[in-house]
């Protein structure tokens, strides 16, 4: 039977605009008439789809994704895809995604997610669109998504039976555009076997089989499956090394986000002293963030950037050396120093993985990073969190191999020694009202002439900006990035409003200071950054703009 493409009169919205990844709303925010649609055809129409290009599909499993999904096979047909290769069950975690899109060149492909915001029905929702490099689309296609959501007045769309999606396998439509094809694909085989490919599988099986204990926190996301898949069926760890594997529509009530507020569990395990596991993982709701621990010991995502970084010629993939590396500019500059070390280039974007895009197009960078718990390389074009859980495997197996010992705490004790440590730390300000983030943010910048030069107890104010970039590779440049304050010892208060929130404003604090006497390094973050901290809270007059007495999450 043929399917008509139906054109369905719709009306635009105003509050489109993708943030810092992605559309991202209150669930019943997307289950408004059309809402979802007008989005998706928004994108359509901003790409000139050629007709019968293949688009990928997948998400992490939140509620919601399902009807997407189908939202979304429906419009591909009707807007002259010919292809869509979905994820069994829908699931598809957000470096799959990044890979499969490379792997079988398809013309992009849409994640269904808000990443480590919380799901089920009063949860959040969201949608991001990738483009055929693998990576989120740039700021010049979801600014185009946006204008032409404000004024869009039809969509179209083909009415099929709902696809079985749980079953692998083709389904062939017949529309009036000519014929369709969904392909359901395991989520978890072509990105298994990139990992294999990319690390010593070999060795990190020695390792967990040596007594080495290790921890993976799935959160109920989408890294589940995965982690079953690599940890336990191709490494041979022990079942026990897995928990909160199995996807759940609401994360089971949780908050998939990797860190020491919201990974509780984890670290309890992490923490609990003589007899802890060696090493602790998590990941968040899409698979593309990480954390990672050691017995007792806390790593931050900036460092280990910066420990990756030392460390890659010990990893396969990465053995010949790495071409440079980039970090988001409220990433501590632990990395930097690395980069000085191997004389490569270093590279500082704003928030958001779409600004390495281009830079590992070009080949300029391998490695790059953000201080949200997000890793990853140019093997895919999205951060990633399980490839940084087996990095990190891969490079303790080696030390194994070499030393007879393999400890994070070790590593990093080691890495500090050589390079001083960058302490960091970020307090977040969440769930804030708009307009008293903004004054804070008013306040800060109307200092601008007048804190240079200007001393905080130990510490004085070198110059303060507000970031810019400005993109070598397509000329492209982005305002208001973030406030800095640059101290003149290389130490720097970061103030950002977040693009990922759902409900008010998120202002971020991010502190910085730089510490070369090993005494001192060892020190807990909070403790060496409390004057720091102090600093913050008087430069922005936070407390008083907003009413907010404490951080509702520090990491
Ligand atoms: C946050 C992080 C940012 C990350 C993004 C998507 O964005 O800070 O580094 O790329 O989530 O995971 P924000 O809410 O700060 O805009
Ligand atoms: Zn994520």
């Amino acid at each position: 039977m043929q399917n008509q493409v139906q054109t369905i009169s719709t009306h635009g919205f105003n509050d489109q605009k993708p943030g810092t990844s992605g559309l991202r709303k209150k669930v019943q925010v997307f289950q408004q008439t059309h809402y979802l649609e007008n989005f998706v055809q928004s994108i359509f129409d901003t790409l000139e789809v050629p007709l019968g290009a293949t688009l990928t599909v997948g998400g992490d499993g939140r509620y919601y994704n399902r009807h997407a999904i189908q939202t979304i096979i429906e419009m591909a047909a009707a807007n002259g895809f010919g292809h869509v290769l979905v994820g069994q069950a829908g699931i598809l975690s957000t470096p799959a995604v990044s890979h499969i899109i490379r792997k079988y060149h398809t013309f992009g492909g849409m994640i269904l997610s808000a990443s480590h915001n919380q799901g089920g029905v009063h949860g959040d929702f969201g949608i991001k669109y990738n483009i055929s490099n693998g990576g989120p689309a740039p700021e010049k296609i979801t600014d185009e998504v946006f204008a032409k959501s404000k004024v869009i007045t039809q969509y179209k769309t083909v009415k099929f039976a709902p696809v079985d999606i749980n079953t692998l396998g083709k389904t062939e439509f017949e529309t009036d555009r000519g014929k369709f094809t969904v392909q359901v694909i395991d989520a978890v085989q072509d990105y298994a076997d990139l990992m294999q490919t990319l690390f010593d599988f070999t060795a990190i099986k020695k390792l967990l089989a040596s007594g080495f204990k290790m921890k993976f926190d799935a959160m109920h996301a989408v890294t589940g499956p995965y982690a079953q898949e690599i940890f336990v069926n191709r490494l041979s760890a022990p079942e026990s090394s897995l928990m909160n594997c199995l996807p759940s529509e609401d994360f089971n009530g949780g908050h998939p986000d990797p860190n020491l507020t919201y990974a509780a569990d984890l670290v309890a395990i992490m923490f609990s002293g003589a007899n802890a596991p060696d090493f602790g993982a998590a990941s968040d709701g899409d698979g593309d963030r990480n954390m990672i621990l050691g017995k007792n010991f806390f790593v931050t995502p900036s460092d280990s950037l910066a420990v990756l970084a030392a460390n890659a010629t010990l990893v396969p993939a990465y053995a010949s050396g790495i071409a440079g590396v980039a970090r988001s500019m409220p990433t501590s500059g632990a990395v930097d120093r690395v980069a000085v070390k191997l004389n490569i280039p270093c590279y500082e974007t704003p928030t958001g993985w779409k600004f390495f895009g281009n830079l590992m197009d070009a080949g300029k960078v391998t490695l790059c990073g953000e201080e949200s718990f997000g890793t990853s390389s140019s093997h895919v074009r999205e951060k990633d969190g399980l490839w940084a859980v087996l990095f990190w495997l891969n490079v303790l197996a080696q030390k194994y191999a070499l030393d007879g010992m393999a400890s994070v705490e070790t590593m990093l004790k080691a890495h500090w020694l050589e390079f001083g440590r960058n302490v960091y730390s970020r307090h977040d300000y969440e769930a804030i009202p708009t307009d008293a983030a903004n004054a804070v943010m008013q306040h800060i910048k109307g200092q601008f002439e007048s804190l240079p030069g200007q001393k905080f107890g130990h510490y004085q104010v070198g110059s303060c900006d507000d970031f810019s970039y400005h993109d070598s590779i397509d000329g492209s440049v982005s305002k208001n990035q973030g406030v800095r304050i640059l101290f003149v010892d290389g130490s720097r208060i970061v103030f950002r409003l977040s693009g990922t929130g759902t409900e008010g404003a998120t202002l971020r604090i991010y502190l910085e200071a730089y510490e070369t006497d090993s005494h001192k390094q060892h020190l807990d973050a909070q403790i060496a950054l409390a004057e720091m901290i102090k600093i913050g809270l008087q430069i922005s007059q936070l407390v008083a703009l907003t009413g907010c007495v404490s951080p509702t999450v520090i990491t």
